[in-house]
């Protein structure tokens, strides 16, 4: 079968890495183009991958001008330029790979998945961490009733305080209106892992969470605007050339000094903290979201989860405990513990994947996966194929913006009442009934 091929649409942090993994994979997928605006991201991409000229866009909008020139359009780009480009993309007959969150609103989401559905071509969600092989594990052993029914769920997110600094203080998604709240930027991954490893919808869901320490008034006293000017630095765990100059020192070429500077070297940082928003104090960005949320989720049949996401730990996995009727599991990111009650001896799988919880190790293997899956279903236009799609990520995005609002609002949204079928119905301006069927009235 001919190499599927791709069109990169946004040649940042994750249009790279997917780049690269084609060029690994030449026999599944090629990158016949790109579009990016910043031509020191998009050249070397381009010339990696021998493109000619005519195919090197300085934007998705001048690569849409054109009539389709590959099966896939794989957008990459930031949080609030999805909608656009996938719309046009789809209009135009490519098959979509959309970076998650697919969009900032249930609205905008439905308007995707309607106009893959509008133009028949297959559109699969970056929900990566479905794909690792750790997920797979652990879903089998959930699925062949080894820990008996599942009863609760505990979730944990320990983004690290670095990684929180770095993207969610300074960086990309630190302001809900530019990018997305927390929850949908950050854990709409984990929300969709948990109705993926319960197996079920969720009815109910409750949340807190604030921002609580990434504010002007816990900045220590003397604090200047920018790290490299700072009296107090050295006493500062969020110091910007501390974090950045450790992965200097271990030689790191990538992420996240990529995010800073094309080309890292002790110079081209230090001009970017100097100059760019990844100097910044932490406590005098401009960040808005949260820095620690809880939600609390009522399933189908009864099973309950909690989740956890915060800023204020060692970045690591995320860690989970699946309570069972007849054992428990403890997962670590790369190792699943059973527990059996019956024999009350313990067991350890290992699926020796890499994960260090971070971008950089490619999610444990999800990374790859997604393309190794999505690729060969879009060379055999298979939906079925797809295992994150367009609506189920609708599903699955919708609980985001219920939890979302019931941590705004204070309260517990049920999921399975007309109350909040009207509510979503109204979020999603034209109830999509082929997903969800009739809206309930009443
Ligand atoms: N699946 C995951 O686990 C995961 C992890 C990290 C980020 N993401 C998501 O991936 C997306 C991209 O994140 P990133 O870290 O690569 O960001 P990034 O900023 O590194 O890359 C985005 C790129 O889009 C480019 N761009 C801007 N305007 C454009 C235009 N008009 N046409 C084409 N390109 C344009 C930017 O110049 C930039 O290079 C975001 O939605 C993010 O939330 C997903």
């Amino acid at each position: 079968m001919a190499p599927v091929r791709v069109l990169i649409v946004g040649a940042g942090a994750r249009g790279g890495r997917y780049a690269d993994w084609i060029r690994r994979h030449p026999d599944v997928a090629e990158v016949v183009a790109v579009a990016e605006p910043r031509a020191q991201y998009r050249e070397p991409l381009a010339d990696t991958h021998h493109l000619p000229p005519e195919r090197r866009f300085s934007g998705w909008e001048e690569a849409a001008a054109h009539p389709r020139l590959a099966d896939v359009a794989l957008i990459c780009t930031l949080d609030d330029l999805h909608l656009r480009p996938a719309i046009a993309f789809a209009d135009l007959g490519y098959h979509l790979l959309v970076e998650k969150p697919l969009a900032q609103t249930p609205e905008e989401c439905a308007a995707i998945v309607a106009a893959a559905r509008r133009n028949n071509v297959l559109l699969g969600v970056c929900h990566v961490l479905r794909y690792a092989p750790y997920t797979r594990l652990l879903r089998t052993l959930v699925d062949s009733g080894r820990i008996g029914e599942v009863v609760s769920v505990d979730h944990i997110e320990p983004v690290g305080f670095w990684h929180y600094a770095h993207s969610y203080v300074r960086g990309n998604w630190r302001r809900t209106e530019d990018s997305a709240p927390m929850l949908l930027a950050k854990s709409c991954h984990d929300l969709d892992w948990l109705r993926h490893i319960v197996g079920r919808e969720a009815v109910a869901v409750s949340s807190f969470g604030s921002l609580r320490h990434f504010r002007p008034e816990q900045a220590p006293e003397g604090a200047a605007d920018r790290c490299l000017d700072c009296p107090v630095e050295h006493s500062c765990p969020y110091s910007a050339p501390r974090i950045y100059g450790r992965f200097l020192d271990r030689g790191v070429t990538g992420w996240p000094l990529t995010v800073l500077t094309p080309v890292p070297s002790q110079r081209t940082v230090t001009e970017a903290l100097r100059e760019g928003p990844y100097g910044r104090c932490v406590y005098r960005s401009d960040n808005d979201v949260v820095d620690h949320q809880v939600v609390s989720l009522e399933f189908a049949g009864g099973a309950t989860a909690t989740f956890t996401v915060s800023a204020f730990n060692r970045a690591r996995p995320r860690e989970t405990f699946v309570h069972g009727t007849h054992g428990e599991l403890y997962c670590d990111g790369t190792r699943i513990t059973h527990h059996d009650f019956l024999t009350d001896s313990t067991e350890t799988l290992d699926v020796a994947e890499h994960n260090d919880g971070l971008i950089g190790s490619g999610h444990g293997g999800g990374d790859g996966n997604l393309l190794a899956s999505f690729f060969p279903a879009v060379a055999a236009r298979d939906p079925a194929k797809v295992i994150t799609d367009g609506e189920d990520t609708l599903r699955s995005h919708l609980l985001v913006f219920a939890a979302e609002q019931a941590r705004r609002e204070g309260r517990v949204i049920r999921l399975d009442t007309p109350a909040w079928t009207a509510d979503a119905e109204e979020w999603a301006g034209t109830w999509p009934e082929a997903l969800y069927g009739p809206a309930r009235s009443g």
